[in-house]
């Protein structure tokens, strides 16, 4: 699940771009993203990770993902859970080819970002086989 403004912005400075917004829309956005993911598993960048909030560890399972790890092992060590993945675009890459639903909320948001959506991770091939 991610939200990305206008051009495909996901973040800037380690934040949302939109963080500190005070515009209904940029306060849902993050609203309902705790609310899907309550109860299931959120698997993130170490960045992405250390960007929650403290309630966030509250009702939901965070796991850090780091580069040397198998995308296909770490997401089977969650058989039958909800694994919502949640990064930046190293992480996008790697776990794109895995997407079974993409849930993408595209905010009013025209400006600045250091970190990009990429479309063309909505049709990743399947993941290479080891
Ligand atoms: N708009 C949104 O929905 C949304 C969502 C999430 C994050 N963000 C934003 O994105 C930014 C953070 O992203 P980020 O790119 O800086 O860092 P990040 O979230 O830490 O994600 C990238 C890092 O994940 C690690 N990683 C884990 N598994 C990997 C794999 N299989 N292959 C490659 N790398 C893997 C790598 O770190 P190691 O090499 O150290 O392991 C990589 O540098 C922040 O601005 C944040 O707010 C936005």
């Amino acid at each position: 699940m991610c939200a990305i403004g206008r051009r495909g912005q996901l973040g800037l400075d380690g934040q949302l771009p939109w963080e500190g917004r005070p515009e209904p829309i940029f306060i849902a956005d993050p609203a309902r993203f705790f609310d899907l993911t309550r109860g299931h598993v959120l698997i993130a960048g170490p960045a992405t990770r250390a960007s929650f909030p403290a309630f966030a560890w509250d009702h939901r399972e965070i796991v850090e993902i780091r580069s040397h790890e198998d995308p296909a092992a770490v997401l089977a060590r969650f058989p039958g859970r909800v694994v919502y993945v949640c990064g930046g675009p190293a992480v996008w890459r790697a776990y794109a080819p895995f997407i079974e639903y993409w849930d993408i909320t595209r905010l009013p948001y025209d400006g600045e970002a250091d970190r990009w959506f990429d479309p063309a991770w909505l049709v990743a091939g399947p993941p290479a086989r080891s």
